[in-house]
C-alpha cells in the first residue's frame, strides 16, 4: 500500500552538486545550494507552517505563514523564498513566530465557511491542518462584515466543483495551471479583497480549462474538489498503479474508501509523469464499473444466434474444441491470434506463448501493425533497436524540438505539458504536421516553423532537411567519423545531395517553402541540442518506416544521438505498444526482436517450453483478414482490439470477420468485432491488471489491481486454460512468475523482476547486468547495431492520389478528451466534450461545396461512405479534411484504404482521396452541448 499523502517539502528540489551546510532549530543540514530554508527544514524532519507553497510549484511568498527568524536578520522573512545560505542559524518555532502565524490564520478563517464537519474535505484540508499547526483557539472577527460566503459553487466541470466562498486566494492552482499544465487557464482577477480565482470570463467548462486536474491537486482548501470526493467521502487507503490510455504510462495512486476507487491521483514520484496528469488517467476511469460491461462468458454457434452466457469453463472448452477442428480441418496454420498493446505484458507474452506452442505456427500479430510497426522495423534498422532513444525527462536539456506528424496535447497531454514548459525557457520548436496543430500556436509558446506540408511528403520533406545538412555541411563529422559506418554515410551523403532533394526541387511536392524549410534544417543541425519527437503522422503512411529511417539519418548527420536532449522518440499510442511488440507479439519475431528463423534463440524456446516451435514467420494482420476471405484463415482470438472499428476498410474488415469459423473475442465491452463473434471471453480492466505496462520511453510500470477481477479470472489464466484446453499446458501462480519468464529468455528485460519494480518504481530497459536500474538514454557512445548505419530514402508517392471524384485529402488522429476508437472514454464523461467525430474542413472548401458549420456531410472515399457534422476551421489546409475516429457510429474507417508501408503493412491511414459534399440531413438530435465548448460555433480550444 502506498501513503495516501506524499510528504510536501514545501519547494521544489534545487539540482547542483554544490551544497551548503546550516543550522535549523538547531539541527545541521545540508542542502544543495538554492534550496529554500522551507525545503532544508523539511529535510531535517521540521515542517514549517505553509499555504502558499507545495514542492511541485515555484515559491510564491503570498500567505505569510511560513515565516522565521534568522540569526543576525532582521524582521521575520518567508522561509520559502529565503534561500538556505551557508551557516545560516534558523528558528521555525518562537513564541513572535506563533503569534504572527496565529494572526495569519485568523484572518483566513474570517472569512471561511466553519463548516469543517460536513465539508468534503474533511480531513484532507491543508487549512485545516495550518490550524492545528499553528494552535489556533479563537477567531476574533465576526462574519458580520464583508466576506465571500454566498459566493456560488462552479459545477461546470463534470468532474470537479469550484466553490469560491472557501478559496484562500493562494494562487496554487493559477501557478499548477501555469507552471506545470501549461494551459493558463486561470487568473487571479480582481485586487485585495475583492480578488478571485476566475477561469477566463465564465465558467470552467467554457475555458479553456483541459481538465487536468493540476489545479485540484495543488488547491490546498476544498475549493477545487472532485465530485467523487464529494460524492463519496475522503479515501482511506492507496493502490500505485499505471494509466492504461496512452504511451505516457503515468503513475497514479488509486484512492479507495473501502474496495470503491473514490479517485486517482497523480504520483509525484511517477517516472514519467512526476505527479501531473491528463484528463483522461485523472478522470476517466469509470468505465471500468459501468453497467454495460460484460462480466460472464457467452459462446453461441452463428453469428446469427444469440448470445448463451456460460461458464469460464464451457466457454473454454468450447473455444478449444472448435479451434482444434478448425486445425484438424484446415491445417495447423488455419487459426492465429491478435495481441493488444492495451493489455499488460505478461498477459501479452502468454498469448503470443499459446499461438506459437498450443498453436503450433506464428500466426500472432499485434494492434502495433496498425501503428508503430515502422518504428520498430526503422529504428532497428538504423540504430539497432525497436525503441525510442530517450527518457521523457530528456526534453528537459533540448535546444531544439522537432515535432513530426504528433499531435502531444491531444495524444501526449503530459509529455506535451513537459515539452511546452522547456518551450517556455527558450527552446526552439518546429512542427512538421499538415494542420496548425496546438502547439504550432498556443498562448505561451509558437513554433518557429511550422512546416505545413502535403499529406503523403513526409519522405520528400526529410530528405530535403537532409539534402540542406549535407549540402550546406552542417554535418558533425566528428559524431558520424566516430559512431557511423563510413561507406553507408558516403553511400547517403551522395544520395541526399542529389538535386531532386533540394527543398528548391521538393517544394512543389511538399508544399513547403523552401526558404522556411532550410531555415529549419539550419536550425535543427546547429541549435544546440535537438530532439525529434513524432507520432503516428509518420508511421501510418506507405513509407513510414523510410520517414522513420530518414529521421534516424537526420539525427546520425547532426550528431544528434546517444545523448540527453535529443534523439529520436516516438510517441506511442496505446499504454502498451511498445511493451506488446517487446513481447514478441509480431509474426516473425520470438520475445525481444528476435527472428524466429534464428536457430539458436528458437531452441532457447524450444528447451523451454517443451515443443518443437516453427521457423517460418506467421501471418500479419492484413493476411489474416486476406486468408479468411480466401478461405485458409478460419479461428481467430482476438485480445482487447475492436479490429472491426481501428482497422483501415472497415468492408473488408467486416468481410474477413464474417468468413471465419470461429472468432474468439476477449473484451470488456461487447464492441464492433464481437458483433463477428462466436465466444466472448469478459476481459479486466486496468484496475483489476496485475503486471506491468512498458510505455513509449521503454519505462516498465508495475500495473497493480486494486479491485478483484469482476469477470472472474485475471486475463492471462484465460490464456493459459485456452492453452490448457488445446493441450499445451501453460501454467502459473501468479504474474510475476511470467515475467521471470520473460526476464529468462529476453536479454534486454534479463535483469526486471517484480520485485526490482516494487524496489525502484520502474526501469527502463535494457535492464540487465550491464545496466541493473535500466537505461534512460540509448545508444550512449555506441549504437547498440555497433556502427550507426545510415540508409538510403528515395520518395515514392503513394498510390493514393486525388482526382476530380475524389479530390480532398482525409488525414485522421485524436482528440484529448477521447482515445482510440472509444471504448472506454465514451463510457465516462469526457463525451461532455467530443460527443461525436467531426469533420474539420478549411473555410474555402467548406464554402465550394455549401457546407456550413454544424451541418451534415457526406464523406466518400474508394472504399467507402461515412457521414458526419462539419466544423469549418482554417488550422486544416485547403484541400485537407481531418477527423477523429472515436465513435463507432462515424465509422470514419469506413473510408480509409488498404494501402499500407512497404516494409510493415502499417495501414495509410493519414492518407486518404475523399470528397465531401453537403447533405441536406434532418439534424437527428439537438446540437450536443460539448459542442458548444469544444468545437462548431465557438473558437473555445476545449480538450482539442
Ligand atoms: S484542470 Fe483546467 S484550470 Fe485546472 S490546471 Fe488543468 S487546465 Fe488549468
Ligand atoms: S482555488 Fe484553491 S488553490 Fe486556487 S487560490 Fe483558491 S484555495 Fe488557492
Ligand atoms: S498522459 Fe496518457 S498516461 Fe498520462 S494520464 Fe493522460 S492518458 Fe494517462
Ligand atoms: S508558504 Fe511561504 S509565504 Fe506562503
Amino acid at each position: 500500500m502506498t501513503l495516501l499523502k506524499e510528504h510536501d517539502l514545501g519547494t521544489p528540489a534545487r539540482p547542483g552538486a554544490a551544497t551548503v551546510e546550516l543550522e535549523i532549530d538547531g539541527l545541521a543540514v545540508t542542502v544543495p545550494e538554492g534550496t529554500s530554508v522551507m525545503r532544508a527544514a523539511a529535510i531535517a524532519g521540521i515542517d514549517v507552517p505553509k499555504l502558499c507553497a507545495t514542492d511541485t510549484l515555484a515559491s510564491f511568498g503570498s500567505c505569510r505563514l511560513c515565516l522565521v527568524e534568522i540569526e543576525g536578520r532582521r524582521g521575520t522573512p518567508a522561509s520559502c523564498t529565503t534561500p538556505a545560505e551557508a551557516g545560516m542559524k534558523v528558528a521555525t518555532q518562537t513564541a513572535r513566530l506563533e503569534k504572527l502565524r496565529r494572526g495569519v490564520m485568523e484572518l483566513y478563517i474570517s472569512d471561511h465557511p466553519l463548516d469543517c464537519l460536513t465539508c468534503a474535505a474533511n480531513g484532507d484540508c491543508e487549512l485545516q491542518d495550518m490550524a492545528g499547526a499553528v494552535g489556533l483557539r479563537d477567531v476574533r472577527y465576526g462574519y458580520a462584515g464583508d466576506n465571500h460566503l454566498g459566493v456560488p459553487k462552479d459545477e461546470s466541470n463534470p468532474y470537479f466543483t469550484f466553490d469560491g466562498s472557501k478559496c484562500i486566494v493562494c494562487s496554487r492552482c493559477v501557478r499548477a495551471c501555469e507552471e506545470i499544465q501549461g494551459t493558463f487557464a486561470l487568473t487571479i482577477a480582481g485586487r485585495g479583497f475583492s480578488s478571485k480565482v476566475a477561469p477566463g470570463s465564465g465558467d470552467f467548462l467554457g475555458s479553456e480549462c483541459v481538465s487536468c486536474g493540476a489545479c485540484v491537486q495543488a488547491c490546498p482548501t476544498a475549493t477545487l474538489e472532485e465530485k467523487s470526493v464529494i460524492d463519496l467521502g475522503v479515501p482511506g487507503r492507496s493502490v500505485l498503479t499505471t494509466c492504461a490510455y496512452c504511451g505516457v504510462g503515468c503513475s497514479f495512486k488509486a484512492e479507495l474508501r473501502g474496495d470503491e476507487v473514490v479517485r486517482m491521483v497523480p504520483y509525484k514520484d511517477g517516472g514519467a509523469n512526476e505527479g501531473h496528469s491528463c484528463v483522461k488517467g485523472r478522470f476517466a476511469w469509470g468505465y471500468a464499473t459501468h453497467k454495460e460491461r460484460v462480466l460472464t462468458p457467452m459462446v453461441r454457434d452463428t453469428i446469427a444466434d444469440p448470445w448463451r452466457e456460460t461458464t469460464w469453463e464451457e466457454a473454454i472448452s468450447y473455444a478449444a474444441g472448435r479451434m482444434k477442428s478448425i486445425q484438424d480441418r484446415h491445417g495447423v496454420g488455419s487459426i492465429g491470434a491478435i495481441t493488444s498493446s492495451r493489455c499488460t505484458n505478461e498477459e501479452v507474452f502468454v498469448v503470443q506463448k499459446m499461438v506459437r506452442a498450443a498453436f503450433g505456427n506464428n500466426n500472432v500479430d499485434t494492434c502495433a501493425r496498425v501503428c508503430h510497426a515502422p518504428t520498430g522495423f526503422g529504428l532497428s534498422q538504423t540504430f539497432g533497436t525497436s525503441a525510442g532513444t530517450q527518457d521523457f525527462k530528456s526534453v528537459d536539456a533540448s535546444d531544439v524540438i522537432v515535432v513530426i506528424g504528433a499531435n502531444p496535447t491531444a495524444a501526449h497531454p503530459v509529455f506535451a505539458s513537459r515539452m511546452k514548459r522547456r518551450i517556455r525557457q527558450g527552446a526552439r520548436l518546429i512542427v512538421v504536421d499538415p494542420r496548425r496543430t496546438e502547439i504550432v500556436r498556443s498562448p505561451h509558446i509558437e513554433a518557429d516553423y511550422h512546416l505545413a506540408l502535403s499529406p503523403g511528403t513526409n519522405v520528400a520533406v526529410v530528405n530535403a532537411l537532409g539534402h540542406v545538412v549535407v549540402t550546406e555541411d552542417l554535418v558533425d563529422h566528428e559524431f558520424v567519423t566516430e559512431r557511423c559506418d563510413p561507406d553507408d554515410f558516403a553511400t547517403w551523403a551522395a544520395f541526399i545531395s542529389s538535386p531532386e532533394y533540394s527543398p528548391e526541387a521538393t517544394e512543389d511536392i511538399t508544399g513547403v517553402p523552401a526558404a522556411e524549410l532550410r531555415a529549419a534544417a539550419r536550425l535543427y543541425a546547429t541549435g544546440g541540442n535537438a530532439a525529434i519527437y513524432y507520432g503516428l503522422g509518420v508511421t501510418e503512411h506507405s513509407q513510414g518506416s523510410t520517414m522513420v529511417m530518414g529521421m534516424a539519418n537526420l539525427a546520425m548527420a547532426t550528431g544528434n544521438i546517444g545523448r540527453d536532449g535529443v534523439g529520436v522518440n516516438p510517441l506511442r499510442g496505446q499504454n502498451n505498444v511498445q511493451g506488446s511488440c517487446d513481447m514478441g507479439s509480431f509474426p516473425h519475431e520470438l520475445p525481444g526482436y528476435r527472428h524466429v528463423s534464428d536457430d539458436a534463440v528458437r531452441h532457447q524456446f524450444e528447451q523451454l517450453w517443451g515443443r518443437s516451435l516453427d521457423s517460418e514467420p506467421g501471418l500479419r494482420i492484413p493476411n489474416m483478414f486476406d486468408g479468411a476471405i480466401e478461405g485458409s484463415f478460419k479461428g481467430l482470438y482476438v485480445q482487447g482490439e475492436d479490429i472491426a472499428q481501428s482497422d483501415p476498410n472497415t468492408h473488408h474488415v467486416e468481410a474477413a470477420l464474417a468468413a471465419l469459423e470461429l472468432c474468439i473475442v476477449q473484451d470488456l465491452f461487447l464492441n464492433e468485432t464481437a458483433k463477428f463473434a462466436h465466444v466472448f471471453f469478459p476481459g479486466t480492466s486496468f484496475l483489476e491488471k496485475d503486471g506491468t505496462f512498458t510505455n513509449a520511453e521503454r519505462r516498465i510500470n508495475r500495473v497493480r489491481p486494486v479491485m478483484a477481477p469482476r469477470n472472474g479470472k485475471q486475463e492471462w489464466q484465460v490464456v493459459c486454460d485456452l492453452s490448457g484446453a488445446m493441450g499445451y499446458d501453460m501454467h502459473y501462480e501468479h504474474p510475476r512468475q511470467i515475467m521471470d519468464e520473460i526476464a529468462a529468455t529476453t536479454p534486454t528485460f534479463a535483469g526486471v523482476s517484480f520485485a526490482k519494480l516494487d524496489e525502484l518504481g520502474s526501469v527502463q530497459w535494457p535492464c540487465n547486468d550491464a545496466a541493473p536500474a535500466g537505461t534512460p538514454i540509448m545508444h550512449i557512445g555506441k549504437f547498440v547495431r555497433g556502427k550507426g548505419r545510415f540508409v538510403e530514402t528515395p520518395f515514392v508517392p503513394t498510390e493514393e492520389r486525388t482526382n476530380r471524384r475524389y479530390p480532398l485529402i482525409l488525414t485522421t488522429g485524436r482528440i484529448l478528451s477521447q482515445y482510440n476508437v472509444g471504448a472506454q472514454t465514451r463510457r465516462t464523461k469526457n463525451v461532455t466534450w467530443h460527443p461525436e467525430d467531426l469533420l474539420e474542413i478549411h473555410p474555402y472548401d467548406a464554402e465550394e461545396r455549401g457546407v456550413v458549420e454544424g451541418g451534415w456531410v457526406a464523406l466518400a472515399s474508394r472504399a467507402g461512405e461515412t457521414e458526419l457534422r462539419a466544423h469549418i476551421t482554417d488550422q486544416v489546409p485547403q484541400g485537407v479534411v481531418y477527423t477523429t475516429f472515436h465513435h463507432p457510429v462515424t465509422g470514419a474507417n469506413v473510408v480509409t484504404t488498404e494501402h499500407s508501408d512497404w516494409a510493415t503493412n502499417c495501414p495509410e491511414y493519414k492518407v486518404t482521396a475523399v470528397q465531401v459534399r453537403a447533405r441536406v440531413h434532418a439534424v437527428s438530435g439537438p446540437v450536443s452541448p460539448g459542442l458548444s465548448s469544444d468545437r462548431p460555433g465557438t473558437d473555445v480550444p476545449a480538450l482539442r
